[in-house]
């Protein structure tokens, strides 16, 4: 984490005057996960409960912000190795080998503009940036909503290309982040150009067993 974006944290929890906690999903978040997903109409897929739980119990990170001790947003990440059928996971993985996917990053409407959404990324960022070289995710531009195209193209996000979307045929840009600790770390301090085995390595911000060969419940929404 840089300074700035240090920095960002601690003005998100202090400025604001509220109680900050990031942490891993638990099964009892998931009812709210919902509700604050399904909230957010036109800029995010819609889930149910199958296809959520699917998520929890698959993505190698997944991590709620709880704010004054209430789940006010989340995020969700995917490896390339995932069997996540999101036709723009999958074009991803057709193009490069080895991300982080941030399936999506929602924050409560109430709670939007306080920087909690820039917490997040730092976050998966950290989190990527010892495994993998990029994270990678996608921007509806069908509606296009500035907000979020600006919230992505001001932490380094670059768009790699446009798609239409199978199944709601909607425009998306395709985003990219280089991660340039990845490779530093690697040919600076580690030795056989690997992470050691350690546990909390591996371990850190897994939140459940990876079992990569059920495929994913088909998503009840236009995607
Ligand atoms: C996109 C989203 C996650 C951003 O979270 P957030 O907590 O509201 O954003 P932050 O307060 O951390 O803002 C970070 C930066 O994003 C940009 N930004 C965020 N909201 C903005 C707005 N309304 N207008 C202009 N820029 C905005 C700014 O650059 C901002 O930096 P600044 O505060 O230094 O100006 C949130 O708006 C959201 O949940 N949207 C609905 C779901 C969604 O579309 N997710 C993205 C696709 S998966």
């Amino acid at each position: 984490m840089s300074f700035t974006e240090a920095v960002v944290l601690v003005r998100t929890a202090t400025e604001y005057g509220m109680s900050l906690k990031i942490r891993n999903v638990c099964e009892n978040d998931l009812e709210t996960i919902l509700v604050i997903n399904n909230a957010t109409r036109l800029g995010i897929l819609p889930l149910d409960d199958k296809r959520l739980r699917w998520f929890f119990e698959r993505a190698v990170y997944f991590r709620v912000a709880e704010v004054d001790g209430v789940v006010g947003g989340f995020i969700i990440g995917f490896r390339e190795t995932a069997a996540h059928d999101s036709s723009n996971f999958l074009w991803f993985r057709g193009h490069y080998p080895a991300f982080v996917y941030i399936d999506r990053v929602v924050i409560a409407p109430t709670l939007r503009g306080r920087g909690l959404g820039r917490v997040f990324y730092t976050d998966v960022q950290s989190y990527a940036e010892l495994q993998v070289p990029m994270v990678a995710c996608e921007v509806f531009l069908e509606p296009r909503n500035d907000a979020v195209v600006l919230f992505h193209g001001t932490f380094g996000f670059h768009e790699v290309a446009q798609r239409r979307m199978t199944g709601n045929n909607r425009r998306v840009s395709l985003l990219a982040k280089e991660l340039c600790s990845f490779q530093f770390v690697r040919d600076t301090y580690l030795e056989q150009g690997g992470l050691p085995k350690l546990a909390w390595l591996e371990n850190a911000r897994r939140t459940c067993r990876q079992d990569h060969s059920a495929p994913a419940p088909q998503a009840t929404g236009p995607a």
